[in-house]
C-alpha cells in the first residue's frame, strides 16, 4: 500500500510517499519564507504561494522517490481544518491526479495527520493519550483508532503554538515564534520573571494561554518609557530570561492538565500505555524531555515524532492516509474541503456518491 500525501492547510506546501511498511519513499516540504515579515501566516499569500508551487513540489517527491504516479494505491490530501485557500490548492491537486490516475482519494484531517504520526517511528498502539499542540490547536486527546478520537480538554483562547508565535513578535524576534524563543530561551534564566498559570486550578483538562500573553507584555512595556513595546529598550539577556520564563509556563500548564488527563485516561482505557506529542510545539525540546520525564513518573511509554515531522508535512498526511486505506476509509471526489474540521466529530469515513473507489 503506497499512498501519496499532499499538505498545504498553513504556510507549508508538502508532498510525501509513504507505504504501509512504514518507509518513508519520499518526503518534500516548502516552508513559506513570504510571511516571516507579518509577524504570522497571511492567508491570501499563503494560498498564492501553494498555487504557484503545488505542482513542483509533487513531481520532485515522485522524482526522489523514483516512483511513477500510476505505481500508488491512493491520494491523501489535507482536507482541513485550516486556511481554506490553501487547503483548496491541495485538495484539487489530490482530487485531480485521483480522477486521472484512477486511484482512490482520502480526505485527511490534519489534525488526524498530526495524531497519528508518532506511529510511524515508533511502536506506538491504541488507544494512546495524545498532548495536541499546533499553531492553531492546543488539545488533550484519547486517540482510540483511526477517526476515534475523544477530547478530554482544549484550549479556550490561544494556541500554545499562537502565544509562542505572539511573544515572539513582541520580541522583535520573526516568525515562526517556537523555534527562536527555544533558542533564546536555552541562555536564559527560567526562574527569573514569575508569570502566571492561567486555569491552573480549574478542575478539566482545559487550557487557556492569553492571560499569559498579556503577562509577557506586561513585562516588555516596563522596559519601554512611553509604555509602547516597540519602543522597549532590552539587553539580550533580559530577552532570553523572558523566553525562558514563558517556556516554562507553558510547558508547565500543559503538564499540569496532562497529569488531570492521565487519570482519565487510566480510568477509561485501563491497557493505555502510551503519552504521544504531536504538532509544531512538539518540535520544542524543553517540553519533550518534560513530557519524557512524566511519563516514566507515571509508569506510561514516551513517544513523539522525529523533530523535523512535528511541524506541518507531507509525511504526516500520507502515513494517515496509509492508515485510512488500510481499512477501507477512502471519500467521494464530491468532498468539501472544510476550514473547521473538530477531531473528535465522526469524519466522514465511506465514499460518497461519485467518489472513487479502491
Ligand atoms: O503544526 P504546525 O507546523 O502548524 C499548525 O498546524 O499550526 O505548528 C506551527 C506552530 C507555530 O506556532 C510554531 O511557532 C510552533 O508550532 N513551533 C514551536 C517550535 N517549532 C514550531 N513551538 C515551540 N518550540 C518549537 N521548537
Ligand atoms: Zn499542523
Amino acid at each position: 500500500m503506497l499512498v501519496l500525501g499532499i499538505e498545504s492547510s498553513c504556510d507549508e506546501t508538502a508532498a510525501a510517499l509513504v507505504n504501509d511498511k512504514k518507509e518513508i519513499l519520499s518526503s518534500t516540504v516548502l516552508t513559506q519564507s513570504e510571511h516571516k515579515n507579518f509577524g504570522g501566516v497571511v492567508p491570501e499569500i499563503a494560498a498564492r504561494a501553494h498555487l504557484e508551487h503545488i505542482d513542483e513540489i509533487i513531481e520532485e517527491t515522485f522524482k526522489k522517490a523514483g516512483v511513477k504516479p500510476q505505481d500508488i494505491d491512493a491520494v491523501a490530501a489535507a482536507a482541513g481544518p485550516g486556511l481554506i485557500g490553501g487547503v483548496t490548492v491541495g485538495v484539487m491537486a489530490g482530487k485531480a491526479l485521483s480522477l486521472a490516475l484512477n486511484k482512490p482519494f482520502i480526505a485527511v484531517n490534519h489534525l488526524e495527520g498530526h495524531a497519528l504520526t508518532a506511529r510511524l517511528n515508533s511502536d506506538v498502539s491504541y488507544p494512546y493519550l495524545l498532548l495536541l499542540t499546533s499553531g492553531g490547536h492546543c488539545q488533550i486527546l484519547i486517540v482510540k483508532g483511526v477517526g476515534d478520537f475523544e477530547r478530554l480538554g482544549t484550549t479556550i483562547d490561544d494556541a500554545a503554538g499562537e502565544a509562542f508565535d505572539k511573544v515572539a513578535k513582541m520580541l522583535g524576534l520573526g516568525y515562526p515564534g517556537g523555534p527562536i524563543i527555544e533558542k533564546m530561551a536555552a541562555l536564559g534564566d527560567e526562574n527569573r520573571f514569575v508569570l502566571p498559570r492561567p486555569l491552573y486550578n480549574s478542575p478539566d483538562c482545559n487550557l487557556s494561554f492569553s492571560g499569559l500573553k498579556t503577562a509577557v507584555r506586561k513585562i516588555i512595556e516596563s522596559y519601554s518609557e512611553d509604555g509602547i513595546i516597540e519602543h522597549a529598550i532590552m539587553r539580550k539577556r533580559d530577552v532570553a530570561d523572558i523566553c525562558a520564563s514563558f517556556q516554562k509556563a507553558v510547558t508547565e500548564s500543559l503538564l499540569h492538565k496532562l497529569q488531570k488527563a492521565i487519570f482519565l485516561f487510566r480510568k477509561q482505557c485501563p491497557a493505555g500505555k502510551h503519552i504521544v506529542v504531536a504538532g509544531g510545539v512538539a518540535a520544542n525540546t524543553y517540553l519533550r524531555e518534560h513530557l519524557k520525564d512524566l511519563a516514566d513518573k507515571e509508569g506510561l511509554i514516551f513517544a513523539a515524532p522525529p523533530i523535523k515531522f512535528c511541524t506541518d508535512n507531507g509525511v504526516m498526511i500520507a502515513w494517515a492516509g496509509v492508515e485510512r486505506a488500510l481499512k477501507g476509509l477512502y471519500n467521494g471526489l464530491d468532498f468539501k474541503p472544510r476550514p473547521r474540521w473538530p477531531l473528535d466529530e465522526n469524519a466522514p469515513k465511506a465514499a460518497g456518491a461519485g467518489g472513487v473507489k479502491a
